[in-house]
């Protein structure tokens, strides 16, 4: 696969390595500091409006490094949120492209194996360690959730509105990244600790092959799960009413 050693991949790599991994980096280099209590138990109070209730379960998601494989949630309860997840989640002229594939167990260890098999010769041997570790630490967890988006919908849309065809692929991502949204959300809400990982393009092929998703099958990002076993890192928040503005008359 040559296209697995452009330099792009190498960026990707480095990217991985070096900014995602604040369990894993001395604080100074990434300026993380560890909340108290990691917000693990909310409570949805009887008097908290429908909205109150989502965004206490919307704050209370967190990326959480490492997790453990012991789990209280049964499998079937999982598969039940990223069915309802993928069914309930909109998507541009309802198009329904999105896809989800869920690995467990022995499963999920080996899309970290073949992760680690595909990273190993793509990254310099002296940050082997540090890609090594991450790899341990996401095999460490208890599953895996895999988002993919349908190429074959996508370009489907752009065949029936071809004024739109530019915007579809982008319709389609956004739909995806909202899925994988309330995965996250509803996981943590059931207890879970999650993070999201970008392993892909670089684990496509070997993706595909292992679990004969369809060829249109584009992958976009892995949800790593399991019990929580560390704080989420502080968040440090822009002030908002720069960022949002409103206008009334
Ligand atoms: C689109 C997107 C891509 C992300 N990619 C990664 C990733 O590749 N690796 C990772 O560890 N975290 C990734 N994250 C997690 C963010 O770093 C994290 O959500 C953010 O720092 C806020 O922290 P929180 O999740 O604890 O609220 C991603 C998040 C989003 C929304």
């Amino acid at each position: 696969m040559p296209r697995l050693l452009t330099p792009l991949s190498f960026v990707l790599i480095g990217f991985l390595s070096a900014i995602y991994l604040p369990a894993l980096l001395p604080s100074f280099i990434v300026n993380v500091r560890l909340t108290p209590p990691p917000n693990t138990n909310i409570t949805l109070s009887a008097t908290d409006n429908m909205a109150d209730a989502l965004f206490k379960l919307i704050r209370n998601r967190r990326s959480y490094y490492p997790l453990g494989k012991e789990i209280a949630v049964p499998k079937g309860r999982i598969e039940e949120i990223v069915k309802e997840a993928v069914l309930h989640t909109p998507s541009s002229f309802n198009s329904q492209s999105n896809r989800a594939v869920v690995l467990f167990g022995g499963e999920h260890d080996k899309f970290w194996d073949i992760t680690t098999s595909v990273l190993k010769p793509l990254v310099p041997e002296e940050q082997w360690g540090q890609s090594s570790g991450k790899m341990s630490m996401f095999k460490g967890a208890a599953g895996t959730v895999l988002f993919f988006e349908d190429q074959a919908v996508v370009e489907g849309c752009q065949s029936s509105v071809p004024a739109y065809a530019d915007k579809f692929p982008i319709w389609a991502t956004q739909s995806d990244a909202m899925v994988q949204f309330v995965v996250w959300t509803a996981l943590e809400a059931e207890g879970l600790g999650a993070n999201l990982q970008h392993y892909n393009p670089l684990v496509d092929e070997k993706v595909a092959a292992e679990w004969k998703t369809p060829a249109n099958w584009k992958l976009n990002a892995q949800l790593v799960f399991g019990a929580k076993t560390s704080k989420a890192a502080e968040k440090v928040f822009k002030d908002v009413n720069e960022n949002v503005k409103v206008y009334a008359s």
